[in-house]
């Protein structure tokens, strides 16, 4: 398989008054196209800082960073939000939509902002809100929506434009044993249609399984990287 991201060496410390945080410490991975893989570990052990340097919105200390050829670690900010809207989906856990608006117009948003044509924005939104079971409620607003269903309209919003790579950080989080289940089969299911990598974040055994490798973080390092059948 084509590798898609390479880790180099990456490091990531927050200086705090005197004291030194290695929030990562010498990652090195390779993730290759079309994978789902899964970060797993505890609270503190690095998850949520490698996703957000993995995906452009924060700078490592030291190492790098090369997606499809592209050092996007040393690219400045005009480039790295380019890169980001081309190529890269992220999913939060808090689903952070906008509460004046609608569900398709949350999702159209994000076209908007790259210069989507009024009608392609519609139409596109439309059907990725289809295809995550959101058909009949396009016009509610985030307050008249179910956690679930906020979620799938972040889900949307974050695959409308079929970006290369998508990102997860703890997308279930905030739901239910039997939600989470319907909103990882929609993430993986559309992924796989889509013939696109996802990177998911998880601190839950059971949701790594989702993952075809499960690349473990321990204090800020990798621990192992296995294949999920290898998960007890
Ligand atoms: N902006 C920051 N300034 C200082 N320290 C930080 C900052 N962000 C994260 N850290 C520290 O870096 C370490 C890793 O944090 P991170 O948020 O990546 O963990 P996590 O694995 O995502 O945890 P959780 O499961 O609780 O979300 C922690 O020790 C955290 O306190
Ligand atoms: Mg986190």
């Amino acid at each position: 398989m084509k590798k898609i991201i390479e880790v180099k060496d990456l490091y990531k410390v927050y200086k705090m008054g005197e004291e030194k945080i290695y929030a990562l410490k010498n990652i090195n991975l390779e993730i290759h196209k079309n994978e789902i893989v899964t970060l797993l570990g505890a609270s503190g052990s690095g998850k949520s800082t490698l996703l957000n340097i993995l995906a452009g919105l924060e700078k490592p200390t030291k190492g790098k960073v090369n997606i499809g050829g592209i050092t996007i670690s040393s690219l400045n900010e005009k480039n790295i939000t380019k890169f980001r809207q081309l190529n890269i989906g992220f999913i939060f856990q808090s689903y952070n939509l906008i509460s004046s608006l609608t569900a398709l117009e949350n999702v159209e948003l994000s076209l908007m902002l790259k210069g989507v044509n009024k009608k392609v924005r519609k139409d596109k939104s439309m059907k990725i809100l289809y295809d995550v079971g959101l058909g009949k409620r396009l016009n509610h607003k985030p307050t008249e929506m179910s956690g679930g269903q906020q979620q799938r309209v972040s889900i949307a919003r974050a695959l409308v434009d079929n970006p290369k790579i998508v990102f997860a950080d703890e997308p279930t989080g905030n739901l239910d044993s039997k939600t989470s289940r319907e909103i990882l089969e929609i993430i993986t299911g559309l992924v796989q249609t889509h013939e696109q990598t996802l990177i998911l974040v998880t601190h839950d055994n059971n949701i790594a399984k989702f993952g075809n490798k499960v690349i473990t973080l321990n204090d800020g390092s990798v621990e192992n990287i296995k294949n999920s059948r290898e998960l007890i």
